[in-house]
């Protein structure tokens, strides 16, 4: 990990502090779902260094009042700033929902959320014309996603589907079993009646439920998820901001958690599909 990870910027005025290249990526989320993420961006960009935190202390963020989670989220970035990452990832759907304005407000590097890539995508089609979202109490409600999607595209029919059961099952590994099965159900019925032709996987969880959704749902429905979305946008964001890593380096993830259990280090080799390497304990407030 880079330890010089700030310069001044000789553009950006006196004494403003500009991000460097070799300097890691930070990405928040409420927990260890966010990892669905950071896979997807190791992936993509193998050569960053990643910076994780995980408020295993606090999640769900998903059945919080919109200025709890706010004030979460601003923690969260607090933590990652006083590390010097180069720019924020929130890798959390509830948390992008209802934070990312101030923390773009707040702080001055660039903060990448989850839903801007997410509706590009649904979007890349442009025969999408009814798009179920499936997500967090929290995220449905704040009609973030709604918003964004009238935004781009006018004559949308849009069907916003709180699913709160789908994380604790996920984080329970029931993925094949038929109680799962039965919850998607009556979470996707309805939108399936109303004909939607996307379904926006608006939950860092819900990318482990893939095989699963493609079972249940009519095979026209094209899935949008969340986490490969962003990576691509995220990829986008560093070539436009020259903010990419060196080509020859080989990027390594630290991971810290404000509550660590063995529950959680299992959950996080789920997520992201290889063992994560010594999880840090974070203490959030102090630098
Ligand atoms: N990470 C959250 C999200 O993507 C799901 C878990 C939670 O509710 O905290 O919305």
């Amino acid at each position: 990990m880079a330890d010089s990870c700030f310069r001044l910027a000789g553009n950006a005025g006196p004494g403003i502090i500009a991000p460097v290249n070799s300097a890691p990526l930070g990405f928040f989320d409420s927990g260890v779902g966010g990892l669905t993420v950071v896979r997807a961006v190791q992936e993509l960009l193998p050569t960053e260094d990643i910076l994780y935190l995980g408020d295993t202390a606090r999640l769900p963020y998903g059945s919080k009042s919109p200025e709890t989670i706010r004030q979460f989220a601003d923690e969260d970035a607090r933590f990652l700033i006083a590390r010097g990452v180069k720019a924020i990832v929130v890798a959390c759907n509830t948390a992008t929902a209802h934070a990312l304005p101030r923390l773009r407000e707040l702080y001055r590097l660039p903060v990448i959320g989850v839903i801007e890539a997410g509706v590009d995508a649904a979007l890349a089609n442009p025969n999408a014309a009814r798009i179920g979202i499936i997500a967090t109490r929290g995220t449905i409600r704040s009609h973030a996603y709604q918003h964004a999607l009238a935004l781009r595209r006018t004559g949308l029919i849009i069907h916003g589907q709180a699913a709160p059961l789908l994380v604790p099952l996920v984080e329970e590994n029931w993925i094949d079993h038929p109680a799962t099965a039965m919850v998607l159900r009556t979470y996707l019925d309805p939108l399936v009646e109303k004909g939607i032709d996307t379904l926006m996987l608006a939950c860092t969880h819900y990318p482990l439920l893939i095989p699963v959704l493609r079972d249940l749902l009519p095979a026209d429905v094209r899935l949008v998820d969340s986490a490969t979305t962003c990576a691509e946008h995220l990829q986008k964001e560093l070539v436009r901001l020259d903010l990419l890593a060196a080509p020859d380096h080989d990027g390594k993830l630290e991971v810290h958690l404000t509550d660590l259990s063995d529950e959680f280090e299992a959950l996080a080799r789920r997520f992201l599909k290889k063992a994560p390497g010594r999880i840090h304990r974070a203490v959030l407030g102090g630098a």
